[in-house]
């Protein structure tokens, strides 16, 4: 290959569908689809260390509990371990009533026999029927032509059909699939599908599932919904066919594709907790779950614990989840970027004050409680982050509500420490350098002591005597002013000859109760009119007002 040259002439472009009238574009999906989890076969086969049997109930337990109602539990006429963790489920009655365990098998006639013999003495099952209809695997694998592929799903169809009577177990289901179905022309799936229909004989109370894969994804989503809708428009028997999809990722957009079958006409899907499968993955159902939950359609899933589900489908696979993950990652709901922190902080607090709880915070999609995660870690701080940011996290972590004047100014003092360490701060390293720099500022003055009163009753005038340590002398100040700030101001000013005024002032209660503490920030304008701010802490509002006063002169 040419250096710097894609050889992209080796591929071809995939067939549009010819289907001018298509409904799917204008359909919503108004409710979940009936699901079925994949992991412990498609997801399971994909595995570099297959699951072992314990593992494999831990998972199956994990999927109950998450609510899944149909669960494709395995292989079991291709590996003894599979065999034997069906044949333990069934024994040891761990299925619930309302669960259907479903089995795949090839259409090969002994493969069959031992699919039908692992699920003896279930309630409920699904026999799961695959062979491969596209024209590749027609003609490089099996070199069977169409009619040779299409006996294969029938004959397999038939055997089933007549071991399902033998077992006199009615609630045995079937789901046929055309295995690689994006590369199988749709005339001839419609055609194969047909004659598994007629082989089943379903009804509009017995249904049949006929399972349509992107074994392999091999177009834009919405081709797929085209063919979906067409396979619909024309497969036989609709009233008595549910109609499934099951796709894989390796485009990428493994649940867009399922999203618009769903439009498309498609009712159930199968898919595998985050995405795990064969190449690039299955369907994620964790994602498309929750993005129907984030348009306020019930899921049906339940996935309020996100973190617990991650760590056991961890534990299981020994796959890891990217920090990125939709919903799940590490990294999903944190900004670190100052815009988004900004909105974050703003719409939080806008949230917080209104009546509905309908979820409206820019940047984050779903509020990440409703998935069992906190509001710990939607902001983090490194270099890309600003004011917004900053004071949420002094807000929401430690109480203070830094006046939004002073914010860019402690901001930019962030910044500089993330710089300088090249690393994240984290939320008490944050409230460190706020306290070393305007609360315990060290400088010239420290305040000994201090009283505040008045001259007498009537007197709107306030008295403050102070006992300050200027470096290694103590000073007694005694001054009057119109208040507490206004008097120690005037008192500092005369006693030391400093030159400022006091631009800015806000206070709040730091915490609940009679023996709240309150903070008090307080904006000097200096010489050079620069505003410095200071930051003071007392049970008594005007000490701490005045300890704000000398903290910021301390930074002069
Ligand atoms: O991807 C696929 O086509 C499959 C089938 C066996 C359902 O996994
Ligand atoms: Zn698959």
């Amino acid at each position: 290959m040419e250096k710097g040259k894609m050889p992209f002439k080796r591929y071809r472009q995939y067939p549009n569908v010819f289907l001018p009238d298509r409904e799917w574009p204008d359909k919503t999906i108004t409710k979940a689809p009936i699901w079925c989890s994949i992991d412990l076969r498609d997801g399971n086969q994909a595995l570099s260390i297959p699951m072992n049997v314990e593992e494999k109930i831990i998972m199956f337990e994990l999927l109950v509990a998450i609510g899944f109602k149909e669960i494709e539990i395995g292989f079991p006429s291709a590996s003894d371990v599979e065999y034997q963790f069906i044949r333990r489920l069934i024994k040891e009655q761990r299925i619930p009533d309302d669960v259907t365990i479903q089995v795949l098998t090839q259409a090969r006639e002994h493969l069959i026999r031992k699919t039908f013999d692992s699920v003896r003495d279930t309630n409920k099952a699904i026999i799961h029927l695959y062979n491969s209809t596209s024209k590749v695997q027609r003609e490089v694998v099996f070199k069977k032509n169409k009619e040779e592929i299409k006996a294969i799903a029938v004959e397999g169809t038939k055997l089933i059909k007549s071991l399902r009577g033998a077992s006199k177990n009615s609630s045995i289901r079937f789901e046929y699939t055309p295995e690689s179905f994006p590369a199988t022309e749709l005339d001839y799936a419609l055609e194969i599908c047909s004659a598994v229909i007629d082989a089943w004989a379903p009804s509009p109370e017995e249904k049949i599932i006929i399972n349509l894969p992107t074994t392999v994804e091999m177009s834009t989503p919405n081709v797929y919904a085209d063919r979906i809708e067409l396979f619909c428009r024309h497969i036989k028997k609709r009233e008595s066919v549910i109609i499934s999809v099951h796709t894989h990722n390796d485009r990428g957009t493994g649940v867009a594709s399922a999203e618009l079958a769903v439009m498309a006409g498609a009712e159930r899907v199968e898919g595998a907790l985050f995405g795990n499968g064969e190449r690039s993955g299955n369907m994620d159902i964790v994602t498309m779950a929750l993005n129907l939950f984030s348009q306020g359609v019930n899921p049906e899933l339940d996935f309020s614990d996100i973190n617990k589900i991650a760590e056991v489908y961890k534990k299981c696979t020994r796959m890891d989840i990217h920090s990125r993950h939709p919903y799940a990652g590490e990294l999903v709901y944190t900004a670190f970027s100052g815009s988004h922190q900004d909105a974050i902080n703003k719409g939080m607090k806008a949230q917080k004050k209104k009546e509905s709880d309908i979820w409206d915070v820019p940047y984050l999609p779903i509020d990440p409680k409703d998935v069992g995660r906190t509001y710990d870690a939607i902001i983090r701080i490194n270099s890309q982050s600003g004011k917004g940011g900053v004071a949420y996290v002094m807000e929401n972590d430690w109480g203070f509500k830094i006046p939004n004047e002073m914010q860019p100014e402690f901001a930019r003092l962030i910044q500089g420490r993330t710089e300088s360490v090249s690393n994240e701060l984290s939320s008490n390293e944050i409230k460190n350098c706020f306290e070393q720099e305007y609360i315990k500022r060290q400088g010239r003055f420290q305040l000994k002591s201090c009283a505040i009163h008045s001259e007498n009753k009537n007197s709107k005038e306030t008295i403050v005597c102070a006992l300050i340590q200027d470096e290694q002398t103590e000073i007694s100040i005694r001054a009057k002013g119109n208040g507490p700030v206004d008097a120690f101001v005037c008192g500092v000013k005369e006693h030391f000859n400093i030159l400022f005024d006091v631009a800015y002032y806000a206070e709040h209660s730091l915490s609940q109760g009679a023996d709240a503490e309150a903070v008090a920030y307080i904006g000097i304008n200096t010489e050079n009119s620069k505003i410095l701010f200071g930051v003071g802490i007392d049970v008594n509002i005007s000490i701490a007002s005045i300890k704000a006063v000398l903290n910021a002169i301390n930074r002069m």
